[in-house]
């Protein structure tokens, strides 16, 4: 049995993944933005061992949620699940001042990545979108450029990737992979999404727990449980470097 932490699971496939390792026996924690959403949690989730709750939103909530999640660890596996969509038509500015997709998408996971102690594994959820992601660091809060919800969502979810194959160079000790879950019908993905929301949430799952031989490698990019081409930029020391340092920047607190 493993102790599985999933960001973002009050809804969609961060649920469905919490529920699906809970009925395989496993230990999990949920996570969800506000003590309504917490509830809304606990009643979709009853087995789950606890639901801890922050707006990934904030730079202040998030470092309150890696106590929280220290305090209920230690963690086999997190799950960086939490995330906001494409259709945000205007640059959303945060409490911090940074784009808000910039600050849930890849500066939450950044965060708890450094100050929650590692789990064994990391599953970071990426998108197919992340291929059309720009890996210039330049203006990754958008403050020059012409806001584009679908490119903030696509280059959030290029640095989603980036983060994970940082960090599986950066601590060889942990397996830390990014996962494609398709398009799915859930608040994000919307009604019409073609792929299998139940598949949507497997490989995830599968990634944070499995001994299956291509579960237990590291640094890689998923899709249904197989390995497939990320972004090639991903896998750039530089960019990598180049992010874990713009993070770093912005919250104080760094990846070594
Ligand atoms: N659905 C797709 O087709 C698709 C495709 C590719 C990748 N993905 C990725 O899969 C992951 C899960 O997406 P999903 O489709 O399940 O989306 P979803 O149904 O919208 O769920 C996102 C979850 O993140 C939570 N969340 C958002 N902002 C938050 C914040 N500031 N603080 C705390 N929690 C916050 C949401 O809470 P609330 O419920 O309270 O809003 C919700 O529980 C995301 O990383 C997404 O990028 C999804």
């Amino acid at each position: 049995m493993a102790r599985v932490l999933i960001t973002g699971s009050a809804d969609g496939l961060g649920l469905l993944a919490g529920r699906r390792l809970l009925d395989e026996g496993h230990d999990v924690v949920l996570h969800a933005r506000n003590d309504k959403r917490a509830a809304d949690t606990r009643a979709a989730a009853p087995g789950a061992a606890a639901v801890l709750v922050g707006d990934l939103a904030g730079i202040d909530d998030t470092r309150k949620l890696a106590e929280q999640a220290t305090a209920a660890g230690p963690f086999d596996a997190v799950i960086h699940n939490a995330a906001v969509g494409y259709r945000e038509r205007r640059r959303v500015v945060t409490v911090d001042g940074l784009s808000h997709v910039f600050a849930v998408n890849v500066l939450a996971p950044y965060l708890l990545t450094a100050l929650v102690p590692a789990p064994r594994r990391l599953v970071y959820l990426s998108s197919g979108m992340h291929r059309g992601g720009d890996p210039d660091l330049a203006d990754l809060q958008w403050e020059r450029k012409r806001w584009n919800g679908s490119q903030a969502y696509a280059d959030s979810k290029f640095w989603d990737t980036v983060l994970a194959f940082a960090v599986a160079r950066r601590w060889p000790s942990v397996l830390s992979n990014a996962v494609d879950p398709g398009w799915v019908a859930t608040k994000m993905g919307g009604r019409g999404a073609p792929d299998d929301l139940t598949e949507g949430a497997v490989t995830q799952a599968w990634l944070a727990v499995s001994d299956d031989e291509a579960a237990v490698g590291t640094g890689g990019f998923f899709y249904h449980r197989r390995s497939r081409p990320a972004h090639p930029a991903a896998g750039d020391p530089a960019v990598q470097d180049g992010l874990l340092a713009a993070c770093a920047a912005l919250t104080g607190v760094e990846i070594v």
